[in-house]
């Protein structure tokens, strides 16, 4: 009974992140799909025990109970039970998983496709770009409610998965490959992504999430985040400014309307927009983010984010700098 409640709470997802309620027909098709599958193996498996059961009963008994010694009765009923069950049962699971992929993979109709967002898998975060519209973020995918995102997935490293359970299925993310999925959201909300492909270290905690918004809410962000940063006034967020520019930091992240053009890292042009950093590992406030600069090997070991040794003074500076891109 515990394994039996573990195992609900492993497939349901017992964390952050759940596979139900799907919050999409993608979604909706592929629990239905899970549940069929869990249905007919139950059946399968029951049958099974049943028949082990009845030959332990039985054993030192020769033949089967209302057949006896009928040999071309038992040959027809292995047959059947090993042989022609499991071939129709597997080829039509697979016919129907099949149709179901293959409904999720067809390209939309162009009338029906209002947007598209690049996702691009790093060793451990997401880089998200808005094609035409110039705005590129991390880790935080907005999207329209009821619109159909045609999601180009793809790595900048080594191959990455982007899951966003309750939305719809996995996509593998290979460098030099483009892979298209839809994404559709039923109704507004954040749904949890992970990566679904081990790919290193911190795999664990390369996770996203998606905002799901009515449109008007979602342009008034996506204009937001295509404009260069625009800081508050104030003596310490100019001089985090500086520091920020004059340290590493410059050069592995980009801030747009700034100096800071590098790509090696997460763009920080809206940083503060964002609810989480690191992937999702932790929550986007100025004792996080302090915490993380000044030590993020001690939150994401192996990260390409290195340990700069700052002044506890820097490290104010450039926290405030970075929240006050709005
Ligand atoms: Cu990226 Cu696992």
């Amino acid at each position: 009974m515990l394994a039996a409640l573990a195992s609900l709470a492993l497939l349901t997802g017992c964390g952050k992140q759940s596979i139900a309620p799907g919050r999409s027909p993608q979604a909706h098709d592929i629990s239905l799909l899970w549940w069929w599958m869990l249905g007919v193996a139950t059946i399968v498996f029951l049958g099974a025990v049943g028949l082990l059961a009845l030959a332990w009963i039985r054993r030192g008994t020769a033949g089967l109970p209302f057949v006896g010694e009928r040999e071309d009765i038992n040959r027809g009923l292995v047959l059947l039970f090993g042989i022609g069950i499991p071939v129709v049962v597997l080829v039509a699971l697979f016919a129907i998983a099949d149709v179901y992929l293959v409904a999720q993979t067809a390209a939309p109709a162009a009338a029906s496709t209002s947007m598209t967002v690049e996702v691009i898998g790093h060793q451990w975060w997401w880089e998200i770009r808005y094609p035409g519209s110039g705005a590129v973020t991390a880790n935080e995918i907005h999207i329209p409610v009821n619109t159909r995102v045609n999601v180009i997935a793809t790595s900048a490293d080594v191959i990455h998965s982007f899951w966003v359970p309750q939305l719809a299925r996995k996509i593998d993310m290979v460098a030099g490959r483009q892979n298209r999925i839809l994404m559709y959201a039923s109704r507004p909300g954040v749904y949890r992504g992970q990566c679904a492909e081990f790919c290193g270290l911190q795999h664990a905690n390369m996770a996203l999430e998606v905002v799901a918004q009515p449109v008007s809410a979602y342009q008034a962000w996506l204009a937001n985040m295509a404009s260069p940063a625009r800081r508050t006034s104030g003596a310490a967020v100019s001089t985090g400014e500086r520091a920020f520019m004059g340290l590493q930091c410059a050069s592995c992240h980009q801030i747009r309307g700034t100096p800071a053009q590098a790509t090696v890292g997460p763009d920080l042009t809206h940083l503060a927009t964002r609810s989480t950093l690191a992937g999702d590992e932790i929550p986007d406030d100025p004792a996080q983010l302090a915490a993380w600069i000044r030590a993020p090997q001690s939150i994401k070991p192996g990260s390409r984010m290195p340990d700069l040794g700052l002044s506890t003074s820097q490290v104010a500076q450039i926290v405030s700098y970075l929240e006050s891109l709005s």
